[in-house]
């Protein structure tokens, strides 16, 4: 019943955007603008909870690069947390968390539940309690478009290696967070992240990570790059590397 759902959550969303390596601006990657709440009115009492979520995300999350609260009394009360990229530093992280907050209240701006994402760093809310869950709702995958030149059984083998290294690495760290690369040949490297929530147990994390490695190959297979970027955790691999050493 689990898989299955996973599954027809995948290719319900069969969300395969082709995104370029360089981007001029911080765009955000994505957001999800949750439907499965009514939407709040404005000037309400959780129109003021959000606001004050938002701020205090704001305030707490770049020294960390992780923060998590919830503010008010039912039913008005909001849940929220935001993550920075495991290597992004605190100006980075603010700046993100910034863009993050403003922005999704423009593209989500009566939902009382949403989430956005970002190379640097993810923003999440919502009027549930999900702190601690894995998220398997809001997630979508994006690959880079130039195809694996040769041999793709080898290297997909080679990605899911690597990913899993660092799922294990990541769900066992303080900061659930493991980036690393291995060698593919001569010439070339495979760099691959992994990261989770740090509301999440270890094996809660190792769960959510597994499971978004099990799904790369459907959404990115014979790609030299992809992602699956989910509200717990994301992993990525490219050839090329993408985080700060
Ligand atoms: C933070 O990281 C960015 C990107 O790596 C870098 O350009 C910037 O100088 C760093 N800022 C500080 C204060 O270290
Ligand atoms: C809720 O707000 C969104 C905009 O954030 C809008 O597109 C949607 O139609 C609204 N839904 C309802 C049921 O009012
Ligand atoms: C990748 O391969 C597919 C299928 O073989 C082909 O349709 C597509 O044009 C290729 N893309 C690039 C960027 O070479």
């Amino acid at each position: 019943m689990y898989y299955s759902q996973i599954i027809s959550i995948i290719f319900l969303i069969p969300f395969t955007l082709f995104l370029h390596n360089t981007l001029a601006i911080e765009e955000p990657l994505y957001q999800i603008c949750s439907s499965t709440s009514k939407n709040f009115t404005f000037d309400t009492p959780y129109q003021n909870n959000l606001n004050k979520l938002l701020a205090f995300l704001q305030y707490k999350t770049p020294p960390t690069g992780f923060s998590l609260t919830s503010i008010g009394k039912n039913p008005s009360k909001v849940y929220g947390l935001s993550l920075c990229r495991g290597d992004v530093n605190a100006s980075d992280c603010n700046a993100c968390v910034l863009d993050a907050s403003a922005e999704i209240r423009k593209r989500c701006p009566y939902n009382k539940g949403a989430n956005i994402w970002y190379d640097n760093c993810m923003l999440k809310y919502s009027n549930q309690d999900f702190f601690g869950k894995i998220d398997l709702e809001n997630r979508f995958c994006l690959c880079n478009v130039q195809n694996i030149s040769n041999n793709p059984s080898l290297f997909n083998k080679k990605v899911k290696e690597l990913l899993s290294k660092l799922a294990g690495q990541s769900a066992s760290s303080r900061k659930h967070y493991a980036a690393s690369e291995m060698k593919l040949d001569m010439f070339t490297d495979l760099y691959g992240l992994a990261q989770c929530t740090r509301d999440l147990s270890s094996k809660d994390c190792k769960v959510c990570l597994d499971e978004a490695i099990s799904k790369l190959p459907s959404c990115c297979g014979d790609k030299q790059g992809g992602r699956l970027v989910g509200g717990s955790c994301n992993v990525r691999y490219e050839i090329y590397p993408f985080v700060n050493s």
